[in-house]
């Protein structure tokens, strides 16, 4: 088993993950020699600095710092793409693919930006794509929405994508830390990095939501069209009034499949959103903590499916990464090819103002006769209608705290800016969405 003509391996960028990859693939030759049918080969890694401190020691002139000649080289029948950002990788792996390479990338942000463009290659070369990697680290999710529900109709997706956030978020229900806090925590603890932009502004949970929405609506979405907030702005009181109400507050990746949307094919289209959000505890993403990730898959036959695990670290990462390698390396040794891109259904990607959700608000009023009735006239006037209201005294003031009925994004915006605006209303102090209900 596992033998004849090794199959060659280049290897781009030698950091967190891609020393594990080096690693695994030089300490498991032999497992994966059987797995694949022929043995690997690590041809060459790329690197930015020969000398630079590096987790794993690479065999003796491996190393080059010529990424565009590695990939170009005859003899190179598999390419991993561990890089990540836009330029150079997304070079690199077009010329991998036109050399005739199968490629596994990590690369989220550039699958997100101009997956379409690599899919394309790829189909006219003949040659695999794969990046599970690229969503929620060691979580197997790419490949259960390419292959394992590909008989299925997927109607949502809820994930925890983001681990950086997800730890600052349990800090602050666990603690009752503020956001400033909590992060600073996360940084000592190396689970956010110095500029954590990426992951508190949710660009990195957005390009894997759009990911996501691809593979399960069959349609192309880019990170272009996730609405994104972070959660820069969540306070200790949002995560108090959320635990009040029995709720914990998630960054959220939400993809959903709409029917019924008038103007559009089929009377279909999706919706692909990142934010904060309060969802019961008693939903099963509820008790993911720390800097867990999970990815919660509701389809039409198979029901509600839940994928947990390490979202990112360079062995978790790496795991993914050799699962692909092994699957394309297999198709390889038969002559043949995986999944290319399902984008067959071409359903439009809706306005933020078109999703349908549930707002909380916490506003801080005038307590006196009739301010109860203004602010309910004010969601009444919005076609919003209200699920609850609780009212508590504060010195000469109340704070009343309105939880919506379903609406879109549009009518509780509107709502509530129109809520900020009376006069009756010191300050509205919290607003934030409520998700992982049913309708
Ligand atoms: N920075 C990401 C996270 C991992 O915190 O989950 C890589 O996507």
């Amino acid at each position: 088993m596992g033998e004849g003509q090794p199959l060659k391996v280049a290897v781009l960028g030698c950091g967190v993950v891609g020393s594990e990859v080096v690693r695994l693939l030089t300490t498991q030759s032999g497992d994966l020699a059987a797995r694949v049918g022929r043995p690997l080969e690590l041809a060459g890694v790329a690197v930015r600095r020969l000398d630079a401190p590096r987790d794993v020691e690479v065999p003796e002139g491996l190393l080059t710092t010529d990424a565009a000649g590695l990939v170009a080289r005859d003899d190179v029948d598999l390419v991993v793409e561990v890089i990540g950002g836009l330029e150079p990788a997304r070079g690199l792996i077009l010329s991998a693919i036109e050399h005739g390479a199968s490629v596994v990338t990590a690369n989220k942000a550039l699958l997100a930006e101009d997956g379409p463009t690599l899919y394309e290659a790829a189909e006219k070369a003949g040659v695999d794509l794969y990046y599970e990697a690229a969503v929620a680290g060691a979580i197997p999710i790419v490949r259960p929405l390419r292959e394992s529900l590909a008989g299925d109709r997927v109607t949502r997706v809820l994930g925890i994508m983001n681990g950086t956030t997800n730890y600052i978020l349990d800090k602050m229900d666990s603690s009752g830390a503020g956001f400033a806090d909590a992060l600073a925590e996360a940084q000592d603890l190396g689970y956010a990095e110095a500029d954590p932009t990426a992951d508190v502004e949710g660009f990195d949970a957005a390009a894997k939501a759009a990911i996501v929405a691809s593979l399960a609506f069959h349609s192309r979405v880019t990170a272009n069209d996730v609405h994104r907030e972070g959660i820069t702005d969540v306070t200790a009181a949002d995560v108090r009034s959320a635990e009040e109400m029995g709720c914990v507050v998630k960054l959220l990746a939400i993809c959903e499949l709409r029917d019924g949307v008038e103007g559009e094919p089929g009377g279909e289209a999706v919706s692909v959103r990142v934010h904060p959000a309060m969802i019961p505890r008693t939903h099963p993403l509820a008790g993911v903590r720390e800097a867990y990730n999970a990815v919660f898959v509701e389809s039409e036959a198979a029901g509600q499916l839940m994928f947990y695990g390490p979202g990112a670290g360079g062995a978790p990462t790496a795991s993914a990464v050799l699962g692909d390698l092994v699957t394309v390396a297999r198709h390889q040794v038969l002559g043949a090819r995986g999944a290319g891109e399902s984008s067959y259904a071409e359903r439009a990607v809706l306005p933020m103002g078109e999703a349908r959700t549930r707002y909380h608000v916490a506003l801080d009023v005038d307590d006196r006769a009739g301010v109860l009735a203004t602010v309910a006239q004010v969601f009444a006037e919005h076609g919003v209608s209200i699920q609850t209201v609780k009212q508590e005294g504060r010195d000469d003031d109340a704070q009343l705290v309105v939880v919506s009925h379903w609406a879109t994004d549009a009518q509780l915006s509107a709502t509530v800016s129109q809520l900020a605006d009376l006069d009756i209303v010191r300050e509205v102090t919290s607003v934030m969405r409520v998700e992982g209900g049913e309708e």
